[in-house]
């Protein structure tokens, strides 16, 4: 076990002296909400990709009361492009019941804080030690990956047990006088010296309590089970055209790219060319029977879980009203509106298309 004091302290100095004045969104905030929204946007996600949009969303939506009163179309718009989309819909839901249940105060405790919609134990966390200085640790990607190397860890990283573990030795090493600073200490260390293929040990403020540097082996950790392949599909789409507007449809609420507006389309069938998988997509969707134009051109775009290669064609609409099947609305718009409403990153990319 690591000796708490020096840790703590050899940490908390590297911190100061390096890292504190870098700006990262949220970083040096009292006001709990703007951590709230930071550490969301922060998950899974870089800080220089967060940046503006942080910063827009500070902008558009100040307080949890102007967010709770926003329409999610909006709210998603405002995150267009930053992925992970259940993010924006819980943060727009957590707004609705600080409002309801604190008056629009965020609660001071993780306890509390985690009864929050879409807060879970890394987020609640957060807020409660750096924006109210509760004495309560935090694992994320980067902290695994610290520990991992620091005590040699050989169960699977990924594992409950493996995280609970964590957890409790955290729970005695985290800085009693200091514990927000602590946190961002070990999230910047790993992010910034324990990287995940060149740390750079040279600088690290605690190599000399690193089991792995000792050892050598610190790209044997953290130990991960392999990953299964990405699964990559071919989609087609159509802007389907009637009148100068455009038709589109919104995504259900829950799920991928929920609540997300796209064009009709689909996954191309194995054998089955573009065209009558368009057709075929189509027809399901919205019920419409359609002749397909000049083709808008092909994309390639890489989601978390899967990639995609995708085409677009513009139709003309024949006859008919567009029914509802998978999708929650359908609308026909004005292309030049296209821009009011928030799409997956694939779509803007077709967009970009026939912008350029
Ligand atoms: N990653 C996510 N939140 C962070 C923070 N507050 N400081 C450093 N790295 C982070």
């Amino acid at each position: 076990m690591l000796d708490q004091q020096k840790f703590s302290a050899k940490l908390l100095t590297w911190f100061k002296q390096e890292r504190a004045h870098v700006p990262v969104p949220g970083r040096g905030q009292k006001d709990p909400y703007a951590v709230l929204v930071a550490e969301i946007m922060l998950q899974q996600t870089q800080v220089s990709t967060v940046w503006p949009y942080y910063r827009r969303w500070m902008e558009t939506f100040p307080s949890i009361s102007i967010l709770a009163q926003a329409q999610l179309d909006q709210v998603l718009k405002i995150w267009e492009g930053l992925g992970y989309y259940s993010r924006a819909r819980n943060l727009h839901k957590a707004a609705a019941y600080i409002m309801q249940e604190y008056a629009g105060e965020l609660p001071r405790t993780a306890k509390k804080l985690i009864q929050i919609p879409g807060v879970g134990p890394y987020t609640a966390a957060a807020v409660a030690s750096l924006a109210y200085n509760e004495t309560v640790p935090l694992i994320d990607g980067n902290v695994l990956r610290v520990v991992s190397r620091l005590q040699q860890i050989t169960e699977y990283i990924s594992r409950a047990k493996t995280k609970a573990k964590i957890l409790k030795d955290l729970k005695a090493l985290i800085s009693g006088e200091e514990p927000g600073l602590f946190n961002q200490s070990l999230m910047d260390l790993g992010r910034v010296i324990c990287t995940p293929k060149a740390p750079k040990c040279h600088a690290c403020p605690v190599s000399s309590m690193c089991q792995a540097y000792a050892a050598g082996d610190m790209l044997d950790y953290p130990v991960k089970p392999r990953k299964a392949p990405i699964p990559h599909y071919n989609i087609v789409i159509g802007l389907i055209q009637k009148s100068g507007e455009v038709l589109i449809q919104k995504r259900p609420a829950n799920g991928l790219l929920g609540g997300l507006w796209e064009f009709p389309g689909g996954k191309i069938k194995v054998g089955e060319s573009e065209g009558d998988a368009l057709l075929r997509e189509i027809k399901e969707e919205t019920g419409l029977d359609v002749n397909i134009g000049e083709k808008i051109g092909s994309i390639s775009h890489a989601y978390t879980h899967f990639k995609i290669s995708m085409s677009a064609y513009y139709c003309i609409w024949k006859t008919g009203n567009p029914e509802i099947h998978a999708a929650t609305e359908n609308r026909w718009v004005a292309q030049k509106a296209l821009n009011d409403y928030a799409f997956p990153k694939a779509n803007l990319k077709i967009l970009d298309l026939i912008a350029s």
